[in-house]
């Protein structure tokens, strides 16, 4: 995914990330720790073993992407005073937490963003990163689509937020049906902040549009 602007070579990566972090911490639903780390190179290195192994792609920036995230899942974690663990990836591609723990995780080229809460006091999460740019309108007609609720009047970044918010509902509720779920199995009310899935699931949202989108997903315990 393309995107131009903040952390991109123009940016000093330290307060770019300060920027978004300040972004996260305003739109953190209770109970839920937000991180974000501008991907830099090397950061594929921070995989640790078992996480390495269970990242298929071979990919150098898909793998640098998903070590940025846990880099910023674990300083989380460690902020909560748990030490040093590996956020493997299933098979069936969500993140495996540490006993009592959830979360989710997202990159795109420039950023990688981590969301984390404790079983019992979240059901499930879902996060997603996304360029504050317009959706193509091919995607657009792919995405939006009639059960989905935009505000008006509207915003040229509307559709982006209703694909963003599909993308994290999907990740929070996918541990709890295991069904791959299209874009009309997802209802997203952008004024209420609320999405609904065919599977019966129901989620809030939360989200920031600068200095990059970012969608939270929160199901309730
Ligand atoms: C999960 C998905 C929605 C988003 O993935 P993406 O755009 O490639 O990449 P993102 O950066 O947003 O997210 C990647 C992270 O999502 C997480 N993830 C992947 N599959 C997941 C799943 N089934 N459930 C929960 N989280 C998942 C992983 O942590 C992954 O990071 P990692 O590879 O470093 O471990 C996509 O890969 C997918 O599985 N799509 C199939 C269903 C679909 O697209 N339906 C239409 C839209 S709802």
């Amino acid at each position: 995914m393309n995107r131009a602007g903040v952390g991109q070579g123009a940016g000093d990566p330290d307060a770019d990330e300060a920027a978004l972090q300040q972004a996260l911490d305003a739109m953190a639903s209770a109970g839920v720790a937000l991180a974000c780390r501008a991907i830099r190179a090397g950061d594929e290195a921070a995989l640790l073993p078992a996480e390495a192994v269970s990242i298929a792609s071979t990919r150098p920036d898909r793998r640098r992407a998903s070590g940025a995230a846990r880099l910023a899942a674990r300083d989380l974690l460690r902020a909560r005073g748990i030490g040093a663990c590996a956020i493997p990836r299933a098979p069936s591609g969500e993140p495996i937490w540490p006993e009592g723990w959830t979360g989710s995780l997202a990159h795109d080229r420039i950023w990688a963003v981590a969301a984390l809460g404790r079983v019992g006091e979240v059901g499930s999460l879902g996060i997603d990163v996304e360029p504050a740019e317009p959706l193509p309108d091919d995607i657009l007609a792919l995405v939006v689509r009639p059960d989905d609720r935009l505000p008006a009047p509207g915003s040229p970044l509307d559709a982006r937020l209703v694909f963003s918010a599909k993308e994290a509902v999907y990740k929070a509720t996918f541990p709890l049906h295991r069904r791959i779920l299209d874009y009309d199995d997802i209802a997203i009310d952008l004024p209420r902040g609320f999405a609904t899935t065919r599977t019966g699931h129901a989620a809030r949202l939360f989200h920031t549009s600068t200095p990059c989108i970012v969608t939270l997903a929160v199901v309730e315990p």
